[in-house]
């Protein structure tokens, strides 16, 4: 007999493109299904019996394709890994065209590429669920594994203090606006030049107004880190900046997460990182395989909080779960 363990959360927008696009309550209630789906006997629950997602890569992933294609395999489904070289999205078919196309043979199609407007427009496009898996602009399905990590140590992400130390990119955009909405107060420290675009601190602060939660933006990573509960880092060059990774090396030396810095935080603090990371560059071996570091936790919640997501997007609401 099924495990009934709650309903389906109805999420307000067929497609998570950003975080933005849903509630506190929509991001909390997937969480919840997400800390649900993890517990072992609920790892092969067929809630996506016969469904079938499209995986669109257009740059290098282990996690997310592996995490979802694993997931889409756990839930009853499966999964299609598609890239750029393989379909004719390499030789210029349009972003909508092809989502006009995959809508008629997918239940789900998830894109990492580079810009955000590519995933808009397959969205727009799409009669089916699309799913960010990363842009330049935002990584909303890492958040959630992140955000579910939290929830798995400190039991709350109300007014726990975040401290992230490097390059403001998708990760830290996404990590934001997320932060904001859920009310944990957010501390980013780059380098001066490297600073999160007015676009994404005019939404942040947005939401922030609405769920209590601070943001601070400076240019002093022990300022960020002082008394945090969470220190988060990411690579100081992302992918499609590989011409720009040794003057950034330069540009951000002050900004690696080492003893020295941790030892401002909490003495509970955990160390985070979406992963892949490049060791003795944005954080040292000791810190990143250090007591306080969760990363291997974190990488592996990929897989449970994205498959509370494509459940909420692609499951028919009437099962019982
Ligand atoms: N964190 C993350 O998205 O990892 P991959 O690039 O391996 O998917
Ligand atoms: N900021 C990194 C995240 C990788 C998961 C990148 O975009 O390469």
């Amino acid at each position: 007999m099924a495990t009934v363990y709650q309903t389906i959360p109805q999420l307000s927008q067929p497609h998570l493109l950003t975080l933005a696009d849903y509630s506190a309550q929509e991001i909390l209630d997937l969480l919840d299904l997400a800390i649900k789906m993890k517990k072992p006997e609920n790892k092969h629950r067929p809630l996506l019996q016969g469904k079938i997602l499209g995986m669109i890569f257009e740059k290098s992933s282990t996690r997310t394709r592996i995490s979802f294609e694993a997931g889409m395999l756990q839930l009853g489904g499966h999964a299609m890994y598609l890239n750029t070289q393989d379909t004719q999205l390499g030789r210029g078919e349009t972003y909508g065209d092809t989502a006009r196309i995959l809508s008629g043979y997918l239940d789900g199609v998830m894109i990492r590429t580079f810009k955000q407007e590519a995933v808009v427009e397959l969205a727009t496009n799409s009669t089916v669920p699309v799913i960010n898996g990363l842009t330049d602009d935002y990584h909303p399905c890492q958040v959630l594994a992140d955000f579910m990590t939290i929830l798995e140590v400190f039991g709350t992400l109300k007014g726990k203090k975040f401290a992230y130390i490097g390059d403001a990119n998708n990760m830290s955009n996404s990590l934001m606006i997320g932060a904001a909405k859920v009310g944990m107060d957010l501390s980013i420290a780059t380098p001066a030049g490297y600073a999160p675009n007015q676009w994404v601190i005019d939404a942040a602060e947005g939401f922030a107004k609405e769920s209590g939660a601070t943001l601070t933006i400076t240019t002093d990573p022990k300022e960020a880190v002082n008394d945090a509960h969470i220190i988060y880092t990411d690579v100081w060059a992302s992918m499609g900046q590989e011409e720009e990774a040794a003057e950034r090396l330069a540009h951000f030396e002050g900004f690696q997460v080492n003893e020295a810095l941790t030892a401002l935080a909490d003495p509970n603090y955990i160390f985070m990182h979406c992963l892949p990371a490049h060791r003795e560059e944005e954080v040292t071996t000791a810190v990143l395989e250090g007591p306080h570091s969760v990363v291997f936790q974190e990488a592996e919640n990929r897989l449970h909080a994205q498959k509370a997501l494509l459940v909420a997007l692609m499951a028919d609401p009437s099962i019982e779960i």
